[in-house]
C-alpha cells in the first residue's frame, strides 16, 4: 500500500509491542526499525518523524510553491524529504518526474485517492508521470493469486484515469512486464547487500528471496524516470514507505560513477575531517611560515595546541579532530591547498581516461580520484555527470518524497482495508458511501446543548477530515467555514454527517461514471491487463 491508511506506521517507542505476526521476516523484528513498509499499526506522533528520520516540514516549502495542491495547504501533505529541487524544475520550467506505486492487495479507497491526485497534480504542473502497479511486491510479500492481482490492478488504474491521469503524457506499468525495471532492478542490487536490507527491514535468513527481490524492484521504480536521463523526481507516498526512499536515495548515490568532493591534500578525508582541515586552511595567516603555502604539519601543530578562536574546531567532535591531525602530520611538508576532488565510485576504465581528460586547468591525477585545482564545485559536478551519461553510466539524481498524513478510520481508530465499515472504497455503492459515512464516529459533544455551548472538536473528527481531505475539493473557504462552525458550536453533527455524506454519494457516483467512461481508455493503453503467470 502507499500508505493510505491500510498500512499506517509504528512509532518508534510502540516498535517492540508490535506483536503483528510476521510470516517471512518483515520488519517488526528488529527494534531499530520504526518504519515499517509492511507492518501495521499508526503514527501517533508526527513530529517523532521529523525529530528521528529527518523528514522536513513541507510547511516551509508552500511560500514557494506557485500553486499548492489543496492536500499542501491543508497540512494532508505534511513532510518531504529533499523536495526542494522539484520545486525548483516546477518553478523554471524544467523536466522534473512524479512516480508512485500502489500495491493491488484491494479495493482502491479513499486514502488511496491521495496518492492518485498528488500524481496527476505534478502532472498537472508540468512533471514526466508515472503510476505503476506493484504486482511482484503483492504476489511475494503480501501472497496474492495472479487473478486477484489482475482485478485490483484494473480497479486501481480506472480510478487513476478517472481522476485525471493524462495516459498520452503519461507512464502507468506493471513490475511483471516491465523489463527495463527489472534489469535495473537487477543492477541495483549489485550494491544493495542482504545485511543492510536486513538492517533497513528486519529481513533475517527466514525471508523469502523474491520479497527481498521486490525491494530492489521498488528501488528500480523509484529511478525509472531517470532512465530517461537524469531528473529531479517527487515520490508521493505515505510516510511508511520512508525507508525505501531512503535506500532509493542512497542506492542512487552509490551508482554514480564519480563522487566529487573538496580536498586540501592529496590524502582522502571524511566530511566531518574536512571540516576541520578547511578551519585549519582558513586560519594559516595565524600560524604559516608562509601563508601562501601552509604546510601540513604546520596545520597539524595548530590543531595540536588548541586551534583557538575557530568554532568548526572547537565544536566538532575530538575524534575528527584527532584524525585530522594524524592525516595531515602524516602529509609532512605537503602544502595544504584547496581542490576539487573527483573520486573514482564505480567508473570503467575509459570513463576514468576521459575524466582525467576532460578536467581543464591545474590537475593531479592519483589511482583513485583526481584533484581539480581551478574548477569549482558545481562545474565538477555536472562534468561529472556528463562523462558518467557518455560511458553507459545512469548518473542518478537522488529522488525526492513527499509525505501525506493517513486518514483516520470513519469508525474511529485506523482505516483499515479489512475493516469495511472503517473506510470508503471508491467502488462502494454511492448509497453505502452514504450510510458509511452518516455511521461515522465524530468529534462531537454528548449532546446538542454542549456541543453549542463548547463547539465540536473538529480536529479529531473524521467526519471533518472527509470535508478536508476530499469533499470540500479545492474550496478552501468551505473547508474553513465547516470547521469553524465546527469548533463555534453553530454546526451540530446530525446536519454535518447529512451534508458530508450527500457529498460523498455525489463523489462516488461521479466517480464511478468516470471510471466507466475510461474504461476505453484502458483497454487502448500499453499495458498488459492479464497477466500470463501462474500462481
Ligand atoms: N511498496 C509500495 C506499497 O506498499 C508500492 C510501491 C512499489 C511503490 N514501487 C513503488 C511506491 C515505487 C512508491 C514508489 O504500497
Ligand atoms: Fe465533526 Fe461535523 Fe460534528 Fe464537527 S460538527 S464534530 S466536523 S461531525
Amino acid at each position: 500500500m502507499t500508505g493510505t491508511g491500510t498500512d499506517t506506521i509504528e512509532d518508534a517507542e510502540d516498535a517492540e509491542d508490535a506483536e503483528e505476526p510476521l510470516t517471512d521476516g518483515g520488519a517488526a523484528g528488529a527494534d531499530e526499525v520504526a518504519l515499517d513498509p509492511w507492518g501495521s499499526s499508526s503514527v501517533s506522533d508526527y513530529r517523532k518523524l521529523f525529530e528521528e528520520f529527518g523528514i522536513e516540514e513541507f510547511d516551509e516549502l508552500l511560500a514557494d510553491l506557485p500553486h499548492p495542491h489543496y492536500l499542501m495547504r491543508r497540512g494532508v501533505i505534511f513532510g518531504h524529504r529533499d523536495y526542494r529541487p522539484v520545486l525548483e524544475a516546477m518553478r523554471e520550467g524544467d523536466p522534473f518526474a512524479v512516480l508512485s506505486g500502489f500495491m493491488p492487495t484491494g479495493d482502491p479507497h479513499i486514502g488511496h485517492k491521495l496518492v492518485f491526485d498528488e500524481i496527476i497534480w505534478h502532472q498537472e504542473q508540468g512533471g514526466d508521470a508515472y503510476a505503476l502497479i506493484a504486482d511482484l511486491e503483492a504476489h511475494a510479500a503480501r501472497g496474492l493469486t495472479w487473478d486477484e492481482i489482475d482485478e485490483h490492478a484494473r480497479d486501481y488504474l480506472l480510478s487513476l484515469l478517472a481522476l485525471g491521469f493524462d495516459l498520452e503524457d503519461g507512464t502507468v506499468y506493471r513490475q511483471s512486464t516491465e523489463r527495463e525495471v527489472q534489469d535495473l532492478a537487477f543492477e541495483l542490487g549489485i550494491e544493495a547487500n542482504f545485511s543492510e536490507l536486513g538492517a533497513i527491514y528486519g529481513f533475517d535468513g527466514e525471508t523469502d528471496v523474491s520479497h527481498m527481490q521486490s525491494v530492489v524492484t521498488q528501488m528500480a521504480d523509484i529511478l525509472y524516470p531517470q532512465l530517461e536521463g537524469p531528473k529531479p523526481t517527487v515520490i508521493p507516498v505515505g510516510p511508511d514507505q520512508d525507508p525505501h526512499v531512503r535506500l532509493a536515495r542512497d542506492l542512487a548515490s552509490r551508482m554514480r560513477y564519480f563522487g566529487v568532493t573538496t580536498a586540501y591534500a592529496s590524502f582522502e578525508a571524511t566530511e566531518d575531517e574536512l571540516s576541520v582541515i578547511g578551519a585549519a586552511y582558513d586560519a594559516r595567516e595565524s600560524y604559516a611560515d608562509d601563508p601562501d603555502q601552509p604546510r601540513c604539519v604546520e596545520a597539524a601543530q595548530w590543531l595540536e595546541s588548541g586551534g583557538t578562536g575557530v568554532t568548526e574546531v572547537e565544536t566538532v567532535e575530538e575524534d575528527a579532530r584527532d584524525r585530522a591531525i594524524s592525516k595531515l602530520e602524516n602529509a609532512g611538508m605537503e602544502p595544504l591547498r584547496p581542490r576539487t576532488r573527483f573520486l573514482n565510485r564505480r567508473a570503467t576504465e575509459e570513463a576514468f581516461e576521459a575524466l582525467i581528460d576532460t578536467v581543464e586547468g591545474e590537475k593531479r591525477v592519483f589511482d583513485e580520484h583526481v584533484d581539480a585545482f581551478d574548477l569549482d564545485h558545481d562545474e565538477a559536478a555536472e562534468i561529472a555527470r556528463t562523462i558518467e551519461l557518455a560511458h553507459d553510466g545512469y548518473g542518478f539524481q537522488p529522488p525526492s518524497s513527499i509525505y501525506h498524513r493517513f486518514m483516520t478510520g470513519l469508525t474511529g481508530g485506523k482505516m483499515s482495508s479489512s475493516i469495511p465499515a472503517s473506510h470508503i472504497s471508491l467502488l462502494d455503492d454511492p448509497e453505502d458511501g452514504y450510510d458509511k459515512v452518516k455511521a461515522a464516529t465524530t468529534g462531537g459533544r454528548e449532546t446538542a446543548e454542549l456541543q453549542r455551548e463548547l463547539g465540536g472538536r473538529a480536529d479529531e473528527c473524521p467526519v471533518y477530515e472527509l470535508y478536508a481531505y476530499l469533499l470540500a475539493g479545492d474550496d478552501d473557504e468551505f473547508a474553513k467555514r465547516v470547521y469553524d462552525e465546527c469548533v463555534g458550536g453553530e454546526r451540530l453533527c446530525g446536519d454535518c454527517k447529512e451534508q458530508a455524506a450527500h457529498l460523498m454519494k455525489e463523489f462516488l457516483r461521479e466517480h464511478q461514471e468516470k471510471r466507466e467512461e475510461v474504461a476505453d481508455l484502458l483497454e487502448a493503453a500499453d499495458i498488459e491487463l492479464e497477466s500470463p503467470r501462474r500462481g
